[in-house]
């Protein structure tokens, strides 16, 4: 539990009964929280998205939500995942957090954990793709650690950040 301009902010693992509120939290973004997670335009989660998000295979993806306690409704304040990639050893993170809460240390909270985790778990690295104009991501990914390279042609930067692990 964190605590979040004086709320209790609880965070835990996804689960299937949250698509309804990946639902309510996708309909509150603005198009920019869309686009830099999204890198692009999209209009609704559609059936094929939200079972992936939300129906985990704890054994190679981490996905963990922030849940406001003080709430009478149960809601998705953010959400980050970390999926394992085929070599079993390297992982993509993304972190998403709904507009009203960014900059309020949640997004940092939430992939903090996520990188805890997939340590723990033995991954040798975590890394993701971050357009150039997303200060805020950037910013996140240096104060966690992350490595940049930037592609000026395509205007994303990969962030990466090394654990000293042993998955096999
Ligand atoms: C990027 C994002 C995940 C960051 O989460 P957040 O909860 O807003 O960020 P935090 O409050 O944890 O801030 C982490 C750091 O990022 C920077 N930052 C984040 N939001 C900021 C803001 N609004 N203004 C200035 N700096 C900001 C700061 O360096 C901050 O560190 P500090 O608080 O020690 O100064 C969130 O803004 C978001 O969901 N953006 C849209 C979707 C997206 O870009 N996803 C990432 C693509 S994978």
């Amino acid at each position: 539990m964190v605590g979040v301009d004086g709320r209790p902010i609880f965070i835990r693992p996804v689960k299937p009964d949250d698509a309804p509120l990946f639902t309510a939290l996708f309909k509150t973004l603005s198009p920019t929280t869309i686009y830099y997670r999204f890198f692009g335009a999209l209009k609704e989660l559609n059936p094929e998205m939200l079972a992936r998000f939300t129906q985990i295979d704890y054994d190679r993806e981490i996905a963990l939500v922030a849940i406001d306690e003080a709430s009478q409704t149960d809601n998705i304040l953010g959400v980050a995942r970390i999926i394992g990639d085929p070599d079993g050893k390297t992982g993509e993170f993304a972190v998403l957090v709904g507009d009203a809460w960014q900059g309020k240390g949640i997004g940092s909270n939430l992939l903090e954990k996520c990188l805890s985790i997939a340590e723990k778990q033995g991954f040798k690295s975590v890394h993701g793709i971050v357009l150039q104009e997303n200060r805020n991501m950037l910013a996140l990914g240096k104060k966690l650690g992350f490595g940049t390279k930037s592609d000026p042609d395509s205007g994303e930067n990969e962030l990466t950040t090394h654990f000293g692990g042993n998955r096999t």
